[in-house]
């Protein structure tokens, strides 16, 4: 069984820590993703009934503001400004709507995180890996709870670090073995590729025939680097998604513009390197002897945003239980990584656009991101008196949340 923690950005690893991390990695075993399988396939997938409703009295988060209190409806799956015909009305009380949060970055596998997710008002999150696509077919479109956007196995090279510590085994030996590698990525119905570049991982090449054949099927690719090196090679790939930001040494100004320029796009994870780099432990993991500060993922962040890099809101966060990264949790993470992204300097509505419309602008989620006529009804609404552009940990607070039009009630599955 493979081990699925390879599938974490955290890869802050050297090889020369392999005999350490062996006794962290985490399986998911043929029980839990048969549990997982019954769990998921015991929820009924019918819609329930429901007329239109209308939540009145909302201040809408437009993609750049909060407007004047007004209605939005719900109609079955969507979003309409056409009252015509309402059966149910929500008083808002002036709070504020916000499209439903994406998480970029995240390693589910079970239906409790989609819950927990549901209950933090993330309605969309992007999975960087599967490691079995019977159970990722399961976890998508649960009817009522987050929806499941996912990769499939990570490219990694044979003998690196993620093969050798964490257990990966989607091997790509040679250019010329990349379109296979990726048509049976998409052939088991993944949505987007994932790679792994590392110091001891792809040469160029590899890189470049992964991120050609992506490309080839009219799919997008996302690079997991977290060091200065894998960086460079990542960005040269012409990849479409870099995921993190170096922790050892920031990225150069040059590099942000390279960025820029080839239309990449960053989802920096500011989470996971706060939790690598404040907990002595957990550093020792996954540093092996390479200096890791947060304040270099911090630089490197303030660089892509001076350079106008789309920064996306994602956080790392795992599932599995008695993982070692304590305190890298489904959902809360999320809230965490908006404040992180404020902290380095973005505005509050840049960090709001990066956790919605900018997201599902640059992983191509059509009909989602924005509260608009049409648009999933991917909806949160907050708590009267709470501005998350006032204060960014107000998205905290919570009131209410639709994953596609259905109400997200705790406890009711
Ligand atoms: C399988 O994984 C689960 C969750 O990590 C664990 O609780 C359980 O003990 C494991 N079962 C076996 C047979 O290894
Ligand atoms: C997923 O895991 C289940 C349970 O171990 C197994 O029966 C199935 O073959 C796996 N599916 C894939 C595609 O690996
Ligand atoms: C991996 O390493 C082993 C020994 O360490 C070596 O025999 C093998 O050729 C290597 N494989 C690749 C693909 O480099
Ligand atoms: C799914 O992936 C496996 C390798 O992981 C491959 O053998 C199989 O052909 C793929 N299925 C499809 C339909 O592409
Ligand atoms: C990848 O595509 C680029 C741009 O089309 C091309 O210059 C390069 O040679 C290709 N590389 C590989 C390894 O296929
Ligand atoms: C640091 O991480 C280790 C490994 O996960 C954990 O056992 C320990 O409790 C953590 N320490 C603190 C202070 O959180
Ligand atoms: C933002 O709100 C949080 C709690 O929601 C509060 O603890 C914090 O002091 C507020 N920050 C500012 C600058 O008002």
């Amino acid at each position: 069984m493979q081990s699925i923690i390879y599938l974490l950005l955290t890869a802050l690893l050297s090889p020369s820590v392999h005999g350490c991390l062996s006794g962290h990695r985490h399986e998911i075993n043929a029980s839990y993703i048969e549990t997982q399988l019954k769990l998921l396939g015991a929820r009924s997938q019918r819609t329930p009934p429901t007329g239109k409703t209308a939540l009145t009295n909302v201040r809408i988060f437009d993609g750049w503001r909060i407007r004047e209190p007004s209605t939005v409806v719900i109609d079955g799956d969507s979003i309409t400004f056409d009252p015509r015909g309402v059966r149910n009305t929500i008083d808002g009380e002036g709070g504020v709507l916000l499209p439903g949060l994406i998480d970029s970055h995240i390693h589910l596998s079970s239906l409790a995180s989609l819950e927990t997710l549901s209950s933090y008002g993330i309605t969309t999150v992007m999975n960087m890996g599967c490691s079995n696509y019977t159970l990722c077919a399961a976890l998508r479109d649960q009817i009522g709870l987050t929806s499941f956007i996912t990769a499939g196995e990570g490219a990694v090279a044979p003998n690196s670090t993620h093969a050798k510590v964490f257990g990966s085994r989607g091997f790509v030996n040679l250019p010329s073995q990349a379109p296979q590698f990726v048509a049976n990525v998409f052939g088991n119905g993944s949505n987007f590729m994932k790679i792994i570049s590392e110091p001891d991982g792809f040469n160029q090449a590899i890189h470049d025939a992964l991120v050609n054949a992506t490309h080839a099927l009219g799919k997008i690719s996302m690079t997991h680097a977290q060091d200065y090196a894998s960086y460079e090679v990542a960005i040269r790939s012409r990849t479409d998604g870099l995921q993190h930001v170096p922790f050892d040494v920031p990225l150069t100004v040059e590099m942000a513009q390279r960025i820029e320029r080839q239309a990449q796009f960053v989802t920096p994870t500011l989470n996971i390197g706060k939790i690598a780099t404040s907990n002595s432990t957990i550093e020792a993991i996954v540093s092996g002897g390479i200096d890791l500060t947060y304040e270099a993922g911090v630089t490197s962040v303030q660089r892509l945003m001076r350079a106008g890099v789309p920064l996306l809101a994602g956080t790392d966060a795992i599932d599995i239980a008695g993982s070692f990264l304590k305190g890298d949790l489904i959902g809360i993470t999320l809230h965490q990584e908006l404040q992180y992204l404020k902290d380095a300097g973005m505005s509050e509505v840049d960090v709001l656009r990066a956790a919605t419309v900018v997201p599902a602008t640059w992983h191509n989620l059509v009909g989602r991101g924005s509260i608009r006529e049409g648009y999933r009804a991917d909806l949160l609404l907050l708590k009267p008196g709470s501005d998350p552009l006032r204060n960014i940990s107000k998205t905290m607070d919570i009131a209410r949340v639709w994953n596609a039009g259905i109400e997200y009630v705790p406890g009711r599955g």
